[in-house]
């Protein structure tokens, strides 16, 4: 009998499709979910036998058919971006809370247990100024997106004991590289910076550009999320996923201008209300129960990879 589907929602998002990407090339069945709101169908590899269901996980009946027959789910399906959910709350909760509680109810239906979710740092809002955060900070969402991501994270964890769910649950700080779309206010600093560092526009910073980030590349990311598809036991507690080192905006741009040999004039504009000012994760947890890639990728080189120029 052929092997189950993996379910990945939001499978034709950035990080979605670089996961799918390598579930294909290592032999695993993919079914995606997804109402390419920001996803491309272009991004998903042609003629691979991936199975796509455009549709919304705030739709209870779509998801449960995504769900049935499967073996496990990658649930990364959400408005991905902080200042989205501060400009539309409602519409966002429903992706980012009511998708993820259908989900949990089609997997208890179904009786599929494992899921990995894709929560974030945004759930500890401003603390940890200065140093790393441990995933036992008190948490302190400050916008409707984080507040999303921790209930999330609470309903996960009902269902985890009352109804025998496995959830794996990551806590991304900044992630970035092929396929982040840069096209959108919304987008991800490095998607736009590198974009637009490219097509020699300018570039703009809101606030001072000393606020810092935890980045860390995609493919690196994706090594994780595999592992924790196959670990035979599910431990308790979320888990940080990023390098533990703070690279300020500032930096990010000497960096690709370093990278590209150029950089476009960058113009300083208020600081975007809800804006997290520190993000360093403590990632102690992480190495304990995974592995990252050996090396990982540092700034410098996923940026090189990313623009294309050697040396990467
Ligand atoms: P993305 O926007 O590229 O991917 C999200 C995908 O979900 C897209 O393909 C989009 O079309 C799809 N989607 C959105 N709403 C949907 C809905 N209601 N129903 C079905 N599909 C829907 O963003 P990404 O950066 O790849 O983010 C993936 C996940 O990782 C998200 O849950 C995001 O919150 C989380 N995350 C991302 C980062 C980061 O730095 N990129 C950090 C922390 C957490
Ligand atoms: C990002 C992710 C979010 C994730 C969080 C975890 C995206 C779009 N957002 O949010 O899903 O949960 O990390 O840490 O992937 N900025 C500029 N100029 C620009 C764009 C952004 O100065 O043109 C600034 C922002 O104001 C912010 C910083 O860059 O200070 C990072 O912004 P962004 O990439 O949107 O990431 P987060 O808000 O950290």
């Amino acid at each position: 009998m052929s092997e189950s589907p993996i379910l990945v929602t939001g499978g034709a998002g950035f990080i979605g499709s670089n996961l799918v990407d390598v579930l294909v090339a290592r032999g695993h069945p993919v079914r995606v979910l997804d109402n390419l709101s920001t996803g491309k169908r272009s991004n998903l590899p042609v003629d691979a036998g991936v199975e796509l269901i455009e549709g919304d996980v705030a739709d209870a009946q779509t998801v449960r058919r995504a769900v049935q027959g499967c073996r496990a789910v990658v649930h990364l399906a959400a408005v991905a971006s902080v200042q989205a959910s501060v400009d539309d709350p409602l519409g966002t909760h429903q992706s980012n809370l009511v998708g993820t509680l259908n989900l949990c109810e089609a997997m208890r239906e179904a009786g599929v247990c494992r899921v990995v979710f894709a929560s974030s740092a945004a759930v500890y809002g401003n603390n940890g100024e200065g140093q790393s955060i441990d995933e036992d900070t008190s948490k302190a969402p400050l916008t409707p997106y984080a507040a999303d991501k921790l209930a999330s994270e609470h309903y996960l964890d009902f269902y985890r004991r009352q109804h025998g769910l496995e959830p794996v649950v990551f806590r991304f700080f900044n992630i970035y590289g092929p396929r982040q779309d840069p096209s959108s206010p919304y987008s991800g600093v490095i998607s736009i910076f590198t974009e637009r560092a490219q097509q020699g526009l300018p570039i703009t910073v809101f606030g001072d550009g000393e606020q810092t980030r935890d980045f860390l590349y995609v493919g690196d990311l994706v090594e994780v999320l595999l592992q924790a598809l196959e670990h035979p036991t599910v431990e308790v507690g979320a888990v940080n996923v990023g390098l533990s080192h703070a690279t300020s905006l500032n930096e990010l741009l000497t960096a690709i201008g370093d990278v590209l040999g150029k950089l476009p004039p960058v113009n300083y504009q208020q600081a975007r209300g809800g804006d997290i000012r520190h993000s360093r994760a403590n990632n102690e947890r992480l190495l304990q129960r995974f592995r990252l890639p050996e090396p990982v990728t540092d700034i410098r080189t996923g940026l090189a990879r990313l623009l294309g120029v050697s040396g990467s």
